[in-house]
């Protein structure tokens, strides 16, 4: 019979599989900062056929790299570099994504989609995981599109305070 134990320990199963693609997906905005002049938009700065930017000045290669490289390094602490570098750019990818519908929606850099800004992420690391390795946990991921909005709003809030993000989602 499934205890309260038992749920617990597959909720911190799921969060410690996703783990590369929460931390990767929090980098991009801590060290956005850090870029400088050497900060190179994802769409080079061109619009789409609607005359509005492809993805938007929030979506850089920087932020793609940074990611990915950080996924891969908690992939490698928890014992797997690939796992972890599929998990953090297929996050990126998927927050890529996202951006490319919210331009399409006439929603401008840093307006808050709810609930796609918050779930962005899990989705493009569950696709590129299945992609990659061809099987999904579908259990792992119901749970973690439930649980990741009040945590990733939690997260953004506390980046606002530390001002690292400058609106607080
Ligand atoms: N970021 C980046 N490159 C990425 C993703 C994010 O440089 N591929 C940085 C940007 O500075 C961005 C910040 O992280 O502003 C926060 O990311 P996010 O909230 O995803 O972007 P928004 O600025 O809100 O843009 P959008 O409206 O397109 O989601
Ligand atoms: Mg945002």
């Amino acid at each position: 019979m499934a205890t309260a134990t038992d749920a617990l320990i597959y909720l911190l199963n799921a969060v410690w599989f996703i783990l590369p693609a929460y931390i990767a997906n929090m980098m991009p905005a801590i060290f956005n900062k850090m870029y400088g002049k050497y900060r190179f938009p994802v769409d080079f700065g061109k619009n789409f056929s609607d005359k509005r930017r492809i993805f938007g000045d929030g979506k850089t290669w920087n932020g793609l790299v940074v990611g990915s490289i950080f996924g891969g390094i908690v992939g490698l602490l928890q014992g797997d570099f690939v796992i972890g570098i599929v998990l953090g750019f297929g996050a990126l990818f998927g927050d890529l994504i996202k951006s490319f519908f919210k331009r399409r929606m006439k929603l401008e850099r840093g307006k808050m989609w709810f609930p796609f800004d918050q779930i962005d992420f899990i989705l493009g690391a569950f696709l590129f995981y299945g992609l990659t390795f061809w099987e999904i946990s579908w259990g792992y991921l119901i749970l973690l599109l439930i649980i990741t909005p009040a945590l990733h709003l939690l997260v953004n809030i506390i980046g606002f305070k530390l001002k690292l993000k400058d609106v607080p989602w």
